[in-house]
């Protein structure tokens, strides 16, 4: 690969400065264009989120694909509420079905019917699941539809807090929407896994045990090797790959992407 600088980077990666993905990438679309939905795994940091984010920058042709991070949200209504707004700023949803989504945006706001009863709040939770689905009919009627759901179990972890049901029916909800359309598929992924919502984790992983898993791993050498170059060079550091420097990056951080901007990050200021 030719020499570029990559800027140091904390936050959302631009999908152009993504290294060593490619394969993972290329597998991802063919699980789903064979009609698996998956489950990103992987150690902290490993990249995960980055790779969910460059499958939505970079769809394939027919695809409408929908990142949503949904860390902050703390209800299915919010949810469904997020959704909506990411899929209405789509530019590949054609018209009709942005005219039906139109429709359901009005009843969501309907949704939140006011009270805090038990028999209130399922209400509207059923309320909201019956959204879920429609706007899931609505959008992959023409096209192809791929939701990413990044730091899910963050969510069912929220929704766990309150009962432990809620958070099950969150999951064989959507479970049960990704075996309802054929033409919708979701990739989930988190910084935690699945397992850590339960201490009988045997129904969590029931409610996904229908994903094709994609573990993501650190970058190979070759390309962790790269990913430090081009880091260095973003620094005004111009060296050969093969330089001691780059090798003791990539030993120090394990080929772990986020460490390698972390360790070039603290070269970056400091006496030569
Ligand atoms: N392939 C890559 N090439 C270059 N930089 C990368 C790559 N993958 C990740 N990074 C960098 O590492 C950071 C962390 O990656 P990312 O957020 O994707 O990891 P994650 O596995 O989702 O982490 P978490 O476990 O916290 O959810 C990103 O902000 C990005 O700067
Ligand atoms: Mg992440």
């Amino acid at each position: 690969m030719a020499l570029h600088p990559i800027p140091i980077n904390f936050g959302q990666i631009d999908p152009d400065k993504l290294i060593g993905r490619d394969r993972v990438l290329e597998i991802c679309w063919t699980r789903l264009e064979q009609g698996s939905s998956l489950l990103v795994t992987g150690e902290r940091r490993i990249g995960k989120s980055s790779i969910a984010q460059t499958l939505d920058a970079r769809p394939r042709p027919d695809w409408i694909v929908v990142y949503l991070n949904v860390e902050a949200i703390t209800s299915v209504e919010d949810l469904v509420r997020s959704l909506l707004a990411a899929l209405q700023r789509e530019q590949r949803i054609d018209r009709r079905a942005k005219k039906a989504l139109g429709g359901l945006l009005d009843r969501v706001s309907g949704v939140s019917i006011a009270g805090t009863g038990v028999e209130v709040r399922q209400r509207t939770e059923r309320a909201a699941y019956e959204l879920l689905q429609e706007l899931i009919e609505k959008t992959s009627e023409s096209s192809k539809l791929l939701l990413i759901l990044d730091e899910l179990p963050i969510l069912a972890q929220t929704l766990a807090k309150n009962s432990v049901d809620d958070a099950l029916l969150l999951l064989r909800t959507l479970r049960s929407l990704r075996a309802a359309y054929p033409n919708h598929r979701q990739l989930l992924c988190g910084s935690i896994g699945f397992h850590h919502l339960l201490a009988d984790a045997t129904e969590i992983k029931a409610a996904v045990n229908d994903l094709f898993t994609i573990a993501v791993d650190a970058l190979d050498p070759n390309s962790a090797a790269v990913l430090a170059q081009g880091l260095l060079l973003g620094i005004g550091r111009e060296v050969a790959l093969e330089d001691p420097i780059i090798t003791a990056i990539v030993e120090a951080t394990d080929g772990i992407p986020f460490y390698e901007h972390h360790l070039v990050a603290a070269l970056e200021h400091q006496e030569r």
